[in-house]
């Protein structure tokens, strides 16, 4: 079954070897062999070939992928790719029957269906791997619930959060991702079989009987635009390339606590590495691989749009190229979702350094503003005295705590003692404002996710 019957020469050695896509295609077998008997169902209840063909089909079929599980197929590459080294062991065994399988099919609508099936199965999966990291980040709040550490912006200390808050964050992210995944599931879950090579099919067929038989939502309305959608190609490695981007914003976040300089976490032994020269080393490796391997999704990305872009209808076999970057993707997102819901499990927190730090380098100032605010100074007033206070406390190397009240009143004659009951808890627990970090508004928060995380998905 080379396909050649109308050329004078066989295919030369390098072209096959150029266009083989074999060693990439081979992880589709069961989505093929799903497709297959489908579709042979589908042809023998149509009548288009009797249904003891049909049945012999599924058999053979059913055989072929069990001694590929069992390692015993004897693949070809001369065959091109895993859909006619199926249908050409198919048609050996069976002869004339099994070469009636492709019947009103083309391998441009076979594709297509298996990759969409490859793809949902990816989906359900990323979801699922999601959930898991998310639950790793509600575990790891809700174990370290009072721990007070500093907020940032610009990387620069600015007031004081809950450790629970910054976790909830990342959960925030992963949560639109989950949703992303979902949308991305929606559009996946349509069957393209049925399209034929571009132009629909002259047979009888049944494309919702299809649709049922393999877990389709709906079937797809143009035939034209069956065969060359890779739509949902796109929406996965989009949804993977942001999905990555947060991890490795969490990643850079360990990446830095985990240094001397920050010291606010220890990753646990087992997931820490080593260095071949200097035997103190303990590096994060995981968590800058997973920021680097963010830049390969990125990538993936890139060269599926490009290889679309200006792509005239309907199939072309550029598209060929659709599924490297998708099969690496999915494997280097469920595999970072994986390893780092582990590694968050053992993380450590060392929260006497979260604290301290917190409490360092004058970040209550607002909280100090806001007190004077609170004796009748507008805000921008408020924020001017607090700036020269700050600026004295740091000329004379104090902090705001241990600057004494008559010096407070140098800058403004409404400081009392009171505002000497500023302290980190009550910064947090003022930050009241739905979505805040007070510890009620992180409890409810907490609440809030657990909740989402029982939900059922899809
Ligand atoms: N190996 C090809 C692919 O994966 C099969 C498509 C065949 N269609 C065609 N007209 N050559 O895209």
């Amino acid at each position: 079954m080379t396909l050649r019957s109308r050329f004078n020469k066989a295919m030369d050695r390098l072209v096959r070897d150029y266009t083989v896509s074999l060693p990439c295609d081979r992880r589709l077998y069961k989505y093929d062999i799903a497709g297959s008997i489908a579709h042979a169902r589908m042809l023998g209840r149509q009548g288009i070939i009797s249904t003891e063909e049909a049945e012999q089909i599924i058999e053979a079929l059913l055989s072929i992928q069990q001694e590929i599980e069992n390692g015993e197929f004897d693949f070809n590459d001369d065959l091109e790719d895993i859909h006619m080294n199926i249908e050409a062991c198919l048609t050996e065994r069976l002869g004339e029957t099994g070469a009636k399988l492709h019947t009103a099919r083309s391998r441009n609508d076979q594709v297509a269906l298996d990759l969409r099936l490859f793809t949902k199965d990816a989906i359900y999966n990323t979801i699922a791997a999601i959930k898991g990291l998310q639950h790793a980040l509600l575990e790891l709040a809700e174990a370290n619930k009072s721990v007070v550490m500093p907020g940032y912006t610009h990387l620069q200390k600015a007031q004081p959060i809950l450790f629970a808050h910054h976790c909830l964050a990342y959960f925030e992210m992963f949560q639109r991702d989950l949703e992303r995944f979902g949308e991305a599931l929606e559009r996946t879950d349509v069957l393209p079989l049925g399209s034929g090579a571009l132009a629909g099919v002259p047979y009888p067929i049944d494309r919702e009987f299809v649709a049922r038989e393999l877990n389709f939502s709906r079937i797809s309305g143009n035939s034209l635009d069956a065969v060359s959608d890779r739509d949902f190609v796109l929406d996965y490695l989009s949804a993977a390339s942001l999905a990555m981007m947060h991890i490795s914003r969490l990643a850079e976040e360990i990446v830095l606590w985990t240094t001397a300089e920050f010291d606010f976490v220890e990753l646990d032994d087992s997931f820490a590495t080593g260095s071949s020269i200097m035997p103190q080393k303990k590096n994060p490796d995981v968590a800058e691989l997973a920021r680097a391997r963010t830049g390969r999704t990125y990538g993936h990305l890139m060269a599926a749009l490009t290889m679309l872009k200006a792509l005239p209808l309907s199939y072309n076999r550029d598209l060929q190229e659709d599924k490297e970057g998708l099969f690496d993707t999915v494997d280097t997102l469920l595999a970072t979702l994986e390893v780092f819901a582990a590694m968050l499990s053992g993380l450590r927190i060392k929260e006497d350094n979260t604290r301290r730090a917190a409490e360092e380098n004058y970040t209550l100032a607002t909280d100090v503003a806001d007190y004077l605010v609170g004796k009748g100074i507008p805000f921008r007033q408020a924020h001017s005295i607090v700036g020269s206070l700050v600026r004295y406390a740091i000329g004379i190397g104090q902090s705001l705590r241990n600057i004494e009240l008559s010096d407070y009143r140098r800058f403004s004659p409404v400081f009392d003692n009171d505002v000497k009951a500023i302290t980190l808890e009550t910064s947090v627990e003022t930050r009241s404002s739905h979505g805040g970090t007070s510890p009620q508004q992180v409890e409810r928060a907490l609440a809030a996710a657990r909740q989402k995380l029982d939900e059922k998905q899809g």
